[in-house]
């Protein structure tokens, strides 16, 4: 069975941290042969705050226009995603959320892992993730990977930046690409099977 799981980069404004975790995760996981990864930048999908004329629960996949329609096939692509989440203000960025509230179906009965940093690795914007995910009929995972000052500070300030840096995290994120796999592999089945 073939695997599509995405990363969705939450933060999308100028000099983000994101770039380096994502650095550390594309390199970890693009080769892998039980799923095949899709980098999904919120920056590439440029959308107004939320202004659809109607809830995307309710129209089901009839987009209001293009740009709409390229986010919502992007996402309907993946049978599990990688929310890499900052921290702002104790919660996830508006950013993700905007995205999010565009669709609907496309992440129905599909499971959510997470990723993320800041002062206490993100853990209060994942909570909150966990939350919403709960409304899109997701699976949201325990299994996450938080980013602590420990590790972002000298991947930030580091002259020759390197995933290495993040390679006391790697026993973490196999963890929690083994349970997103399995999850995915089983809810994709059962989508399958109607
Ligand atoms: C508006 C704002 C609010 C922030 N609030 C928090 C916070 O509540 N907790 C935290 O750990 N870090 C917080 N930070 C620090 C971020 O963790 C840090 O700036 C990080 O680089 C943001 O991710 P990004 O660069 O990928 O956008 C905040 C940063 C900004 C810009």
């Amino acid at each position: 069975m073939s695997l599509r799981l995405q990363i969705i980069i939450g933060s999308t404004r100028p000099g983000r941290f994101a770039d380096k975790p994502v650095a550390w995760l594309v390199d970890r996981l693009s080769d892998r042969d039980d799923f095949e990864l899709d980098v999904l930048d919120l920056r590439d999908h440029p959308l107004p705050l939320f202004d659809s004329p109607t809830s995307p629960a309710r129209s089901l996949r009839e987009y209001p226009n293009e740009a709409v329609a390229a986010l919502g096939k992007r996402f309907d692509s993946a049978d599990g995603y990688i929310a890499l989440t900052s921290e702002y203000n104790h919660g996830y960025p508006a950013s993700l959320k905007n995205a999010m509230d565009y669709v609907f179906p496309e992440f129905k009965r599909k499971p959510m892992a997470f990723v993320g940093y800041g002062n206490v690795g993100g853990a209060r914007a994942i909570e909150q993730l966990r939350l919403v995910t709960i409304e899109f009929e997701m699976a949201p995972l325990r299994h996450a990977v938080h980013i602590l000052g420990s590790v972002m500070l000298p991947a930030m300030t580091a002259e020759e930046f390197s995933p290495s840096l993040f390679e006391s995290l790697d026993e973490r994120l196999e963890m929690l690409i083994k349970d997103l796999v399995w999850w995915a592999t089983a809810l994709k089945i059962a989508r399958d099977a109607g």
